[in-house]
């Protein structure tokens, strides 16, 4: 399908789901009806959920919450894991017993979970009490779906297995009104032999760049000062448009934009990191000092039977390049333990790599078999037991290292983007350093939405304290 057709499509697409918002909204007015939406999984679903969000604020309905308040309970589900699928199965026999005591209430999940075929058909069997099912392709469609639900009253299942046209412009509730995530890709086409992803969120697709620029543009315009550029694998961008474009370049266009104050992005992939854009990224002053770049594993034996593409010495080296450009980049990883067949002596290269990056901060993850994926069946799964032992072990290693990068802020000022009133402690106010790190400090709640200049008095593990000037 040629660009032009696409882009008709969508807008044409989009308009038809407002259209349906303003019938809705007709049929919701007075009743003061509210949802609750709880969201599972990376930063990719959070802004699926604000665009949730917006659309149901559009129809009429208030957020709560609380589950037992409400006519419309949504779950946007993550399935990258199984303990994650495991928590959707658990909740969804408490809502049961809420449905028991409100029979109008709705029931709607959506998300990665929903994409695979096995968890439909124990839905269909065992959870009948969910009134809509949908996927990650057709978020858009919620209008759509709910009106069905309502004048069918019927359970409304669509889950489509793949991508159709991207669809622009509709609206979207942001939890913070000084920053925002925008989409720039969609699905991954890595195959990585651990990861459910590419399944779930099918193949890779662009948007283009004037679509994200006039976002951007329209965001900064409302206020938005931080941006967070949001793909499965962002250094692969444009490679699939009309008229191809590096990442580097969107950065660079990205970074013009006046009125914006900082810029971010991930998920990056080793493989995909080129010389332009470590340079790009030391050239745009609005790109924060920091950069996400998952591992894995240390083990190039692993990595290779991870399908990651790269050995333990083209990460290090990559990492060279970046801290030779950017030395004080604050530097941030995944890793997975107990991936099948890895022995001690890989477990060993893992913590050699920590070691030698001395990373700010990593998300570790215990390997989670996920049915569909080639690791699934490979021989030596490792037993949780060792698994765990290692996980332990990593942990450590990552705290110690955390704990002196977050000791090295003392005593320095930084400046701090003031987000909200801690959730700890009324009398503080929450906010996060370019390095991405949280800080705690004494302010007046008229400062959130500010970038302040703070000095760090003491450090934790995983937060700054500080003094305002
Ligand atoms: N088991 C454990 N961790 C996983 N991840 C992805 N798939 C799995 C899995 N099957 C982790 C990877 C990825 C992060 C988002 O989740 O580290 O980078
Ligand atoms: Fe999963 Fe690998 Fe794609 Fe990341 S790059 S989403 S880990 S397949």
């Amino acid at each position: 399908m040629g660009k032009r057709q696409e882009i008709e499509i969508s807008t044409a697409e989009a308009k038809r789901q407002m259209d349906i918002i303003s019938q809705l909204a007709h049929h919701i007015q007075g009743k003061n009806l509210k949802f609750c939406i709880t969201t599972f999984g990376c930063q990719m679903n959070a802004h699926d959920s604000e665009k949730i969000q917006g659309m149901l604020s559009k129809m009429g309905y208030s957020e709560t919450d609380k589950e037992a308040e409400a006519d419309l309970i949504l779950y946007n589900t993550c399935c990258v894991r199984e303990n994650a699928e495991n928590r959707i199965y658990g909740k969804l026999g408490y809502l049961k017993k809420l449905k028991r005591a409100n029979p109008n209430l709705l029931i709607a999940l959506c998300g990665c979970m929903m994409q695979q075929d096995i968890v439909l058909e124990t839905l269909k069997k065992t959870y009948r009490h969910v009134d809509m099912i949908f996927g990650t392709y057709n978020i858009y469609k919620l209008p759509e779906l709910l009106q069905t639900r309502f004048e069918t009253g019927k359970p409304v299942i669509d889950i489509w297995d793949s991508h159709q046209d991207i669809v622009e412009d509709l609206p979207n509730e942001r939890k913070y009104p000084f920053k925002s995530c925008v989409n720039i890709m969609y699905g991954c086409n890595n195959f990585c032999t651990y990861c459910i992803v590419p399944y779930v969120r099918g193949r890779e697709r662009s948007r283009n760049p004037e679509d994200i620029l006039k976002e951007i543009h329209a965001l900064v315009e409302d206020g938005v000062k931080e941006i967070m550029l949001l793909g499965q694998n962002v250094n692969s961008y444009g490679k699939t448009l009309d008229i191809p474009m590096t990442f580097a370049d969107l950065i660079r266009e990205v970074n013009k934009i006046e009125g914006l104050e900082r810029l971010r992005f991930m998920t990056s992939h080793p493989k995909d990191l080129s010389d332009d854009l470590i340079l790009a990224m030391s050239e745009c002053d609005k790109l924060c000092n920091s950069l996400h770049l998952p591992f894995q594993a240390g083990s190039t034996d692993v990595l290779t039977r991870m399908n990651r593409r790269y050995t333990k010495e083209q990460y290090l080296a990559l990492v060279s390049k970046v801290k030779a450009t950017m030395p004080h980049i604050a530097l941030t990883t995944d890793i997975i333990i107990g991936f099948p067949g890895e022995t001690e002596e890989d477990f060993q290269e893992t913590m050699d790599v920590v070691r030698q990056v001395r990373f700010a901060s990593a998300f570790t993850f215990v390997y989670s078999k996920r049915t569909g994926t080639p690791a699934a069946t490979m021989d030596n799964q490792i037993e949780e037991v060792v698994s765990k032992d290692r996980f332990n072990r990593l942990l450590d290693l990552v705290h110690e290292i955390q704990v002196d990068y977050m000791e090295s802020f003392i005593g320095h000022h930084t400046d701090v983007l003031l987000e909200e009133v801690s959730k700890h402690d009324p009398n503080l106010l929450s906010g996060r350093t370019s390095e991405s790190v949280l800080v705690h400090v004494k302010a007046d709640p008229s400062e959130i939405g500010k970038i302040v200049d703070i000095k760090i008095t003491g450090a934790k593990t995983h937060y700054l304290i500080g003094e305002c000037l």
